[in-house]
Formats: structure tokens, sequence, C-alpha cells
């Protein structure tokens, strides 16, 4: 990560707690970033949660019915209560945050929305989301029956944490198809960006993908301004820049990553550092073993030629060779309209398919995927209905 460590005597971690908690009980202007929600979601959403909003973006645009979503830093809740909507009764969301006050706002209002709704789909989580493993209201009931008195003591609390994250997970592993998060990933200390990340790769399914809108910067933020409290818990100091913000996800092994929107103005500049919101897509699931099924690829433009994330080289118009794996992932969505696909003529099951060697691009010459002894001559086929061209 980008961000040198804090030098503030306030832990960044403490001063947001405080500043959201007492956003929780009174709405603060200064915490918002105007976005354009769809209005007919808020129509069922109360007053409250909608005037206690803290976001910057609107990841719930992205999704689809019948998903199991998470929401990281769920605040009052409506993003969470937007998402109920769009995921309707065969989906769920589940909402995550580390603030008591902000945690109350969101579990009283829960039940309005749901009889309005028509289905409880919805429920919020005590935690932090770089540890995403830790419930916390599990530890305070555990710790209620034996305080923290000495080093002893503060040694097996830190065991027994352990042992909570094992066997009972605040979210399992790959147990969600959406992570979302809207303006709060910024506020996680630098020390700890690297573990968010990786949490958020843990308990995504395989195909799963990550929608996130957070605040970030044109140029890394200075030492001196990540000593500021207030910088800190007013989405400043901890904002990864733009390209830092992207690079994140590649570390942590997400694939098919794209900015989905871009604030064009800033929402803040400080001593001429723009700070804006950003949406970013980015999927999990390219890990595994690669096979060959003598399956190729054309990469159809509109660009000269591309790099994948595998370091794969393809100029537009030519066939390459890929693995079955790349193959299926290109199918589908960030990719498939980018791509054609040519299937071998004769199938090679997946249980019979040797090893492919990844790290090389290699052409694939169209002898390879019909075979070197093909030699039809066929018919014209009839390839428009009715018309003129064959
Ligand atoms: C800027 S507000 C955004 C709230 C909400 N996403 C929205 O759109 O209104 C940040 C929220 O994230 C929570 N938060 C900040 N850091 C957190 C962390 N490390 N773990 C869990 N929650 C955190 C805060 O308590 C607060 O509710």
């Amino acid at each position: 990560m980008e961000n040198k460590a804090s030098l503030t005597p306030v832990r960044p971690e403490t001063a947001v707690k405080n500043r959201y908690a007492a956003a929780a009980k009174a709405p603060e202007a200064a915490l918002c970033c105007p976005v354009d929600y769809n209005r007919d979601l808020l129509k069922i959403i109360p007053q409250e949660v909608i005037e206690k909003d803290y976001g910057c973006g609107d990841p719930s645009r992205y999704l689809k019915p019948g998903e199991t979503v998470l929401d990281l830093g769920s605040g009052a809740g409506k993003i969470c209560f937007i998402a109920a909507q769009v995921v309707g009764p065969n989906g769920r969301v589940i909402g995550v945050d580390m603030t008591d006050d902000m945690l109350e706002v969101a579990r009283r209002n829960a039940p309005i929305v749901a009889e309005r709704l028509g289905c409880a789909n919805v429920e919020f989580r005590k935690g932090r989301i770089q540890d995403l493993a830790l419930d916390l209201e599990k530890l305070d009931a555990e710790l209620r029956h034996r305080p923290i008195t000495n080093a002893a003591a503060f040694l097996a609390a830190d065991e027994l944490a352990e042992e909570l994250r094992i066997t009972h997970p605040l979210l399992a592993s790959d147990s969600v198809d959406v992570v979302v998060s809207n303006c709060v990933l910024n506020l996680v200390e630098p020390r700890s960006k690297r573990q968010l990340f990786a949490e958020i790769f843990r308990v995504l399914k395989k195909g799963g993908r990550a929608v996130i809108s957070d605040i970030v910067s044109d140029e890394e933020v200075p030492e001196a301004m990540q000593a500021d409290p207030d910088l800190w818990s007013g989405c400043i100091s901890g904002a990864l820049t733009e390209e830092g913000f992207l690079k994140a996800f590649a570390d942590a092994g997400f694939y098919g990553i794209q900015i989905l929107k871009r604030d064009g103005q800033p929402w803040r500049t400080v001593q001429g550092i723009e700070f804006r919101s950003l949406t970013v897509e980015a999927y999990k699931g390219k890990q595994g073993q690669c096979f060959e099924r003598n399956q190729a690829v054309i990469y159809r433009g509109p660009f000269k030629e591309v790099l994948d994330d595998d370091g794969h080289h393809m100029e537009r118009g030519f066939r390459y060779a890929v693995c079955d794996k790349t193959y299926n992932l290109y199918k589908k969505a960030p990719y498939a309209s980018f791509f054609d696909f040519v299937e071998p003529l004769t199938d090679i099951p997946l249980a019979q398919a040797k090893p492919f060697d990844c790290s090389r691009t290699a052409r694939r010459h169209p002898k390879e995927t019909k075979g070197q002894g093909y030699q039809a001559t066929t018919a014209a086929a009839q390839c428009c209905d009715g018309g003129g061209c064959c």
C-alpha cells in the first residue's frame, strides 16, 4: 500500500469511530457527497436513514435479483435497504459496521423497511471490515464472563478471538456473491489495507465480484495530512490514489478490474490534491489449474492490442490459444463482448486435458482447433434469411 503509517497520536480508527458515532446521532453535512440514487428505491426508506447518508457513490446500481450481498461499513443502512429491493426475496443483504450507534440506527429501521418491502432480507452485524472473521458481538459476550484485568487475560482474549474467527466467523469464506461498499475503505488504516482487500477476496464466492465506491486522490496524500484526525474521519487522509486503488484489487488476486464510474468534478480539493468518488468492479475466480482443450479466442478490438491480467498480449483479429479456465472466464462479464470464441472441432473432455502453460502467449493456428487432418469441402451455408448476400 502506498500510504505510510500515520503519525497522529489519535489512532485513525478511534477518530473514525467517534466521528461516525456522533454522525449517527445527528446528521453531519460535511460528510455528505452528492449521489444520484434511484429515487424509486428511496421511497420505502425512513427519512432518518436518508439523512444519515455518508456515501459517495451507488454500488447498489450494479446488483441483480437473487444475489447475496455484503455491504462494508453499512452505516445507517441506506445501501443495504436499497440493495434489499434490488436482490428481492430470493436474495439477502448483510451490513457490517464497527460503530454501535450506526448499527443501532440501521437495526431500528430494518423492521420498518422489511414491513414496507414485504420481506425481511437484511441483517446488520458488528465487525471491522479488515477482519471479517471476527464477530465483535460474540467476542463482547464472551468477555463479559472474563473481563481483561491483566496481561494474561489480554493474551487469553487474543486467543479467544482467534478461536471465534475459526469456529463462529462473522462472514464465512466463499459465502457472498457481491461485496459492496460506499465510502468506507479509505477509513481503514494504511497498515490494515492489504488485509482489508484480502478479506473482501476471502468472503466472495468463486465467480463473485466486488463493487466498491470510494474516495480516491489524484496524488499521494502527504504524511502531514495523514496526521490530522479530522481529515482521517472525513474520508481524506486514508484515500488511496486512483491507480493505487485499482492496484490493491489486483494485488489481492482479483481480475476483470474496471472503473464503472469516475466523478469528473472532485468532491473536495485539499492543499491542491483532488479527492473524488470512484466506483470500481473486480472479480474473484481466476485462481486454479490451466488445462489445454484446444480452444482459441479472437480479440475483436477496438484497440490494436491488449494485455490481460495474466500477461497475455493479444493483437486485434488474431486467434490465441488460451487455457480452458481463461476461455470460460472470457465468455462471461466483463470480457465477453470483446472476444469471439473458437471451439475445437473435436472436444477434449476436461478429465483428459493436459496442463496448459499460461505463462506464454501463443497464436493458435486454425488447424489446431479443426484438427490437422481436416480437409472438408462444403456447399455455401445458408447464412442469410432469404437475403441476397450469398
Ligand atoms: C462514511 S460512512 C459510510 C456509511 C454508509 N456506507 C453510507 O453510504 O452512508 C463510514 C461508515 O463505515 C464505518 N466504518 C469505518 N471504518 C470501519 C471499519 N474499519 N470497520 C467497520 N466499519 C467501519 C463507520 O462506522 C461508518 O458507519
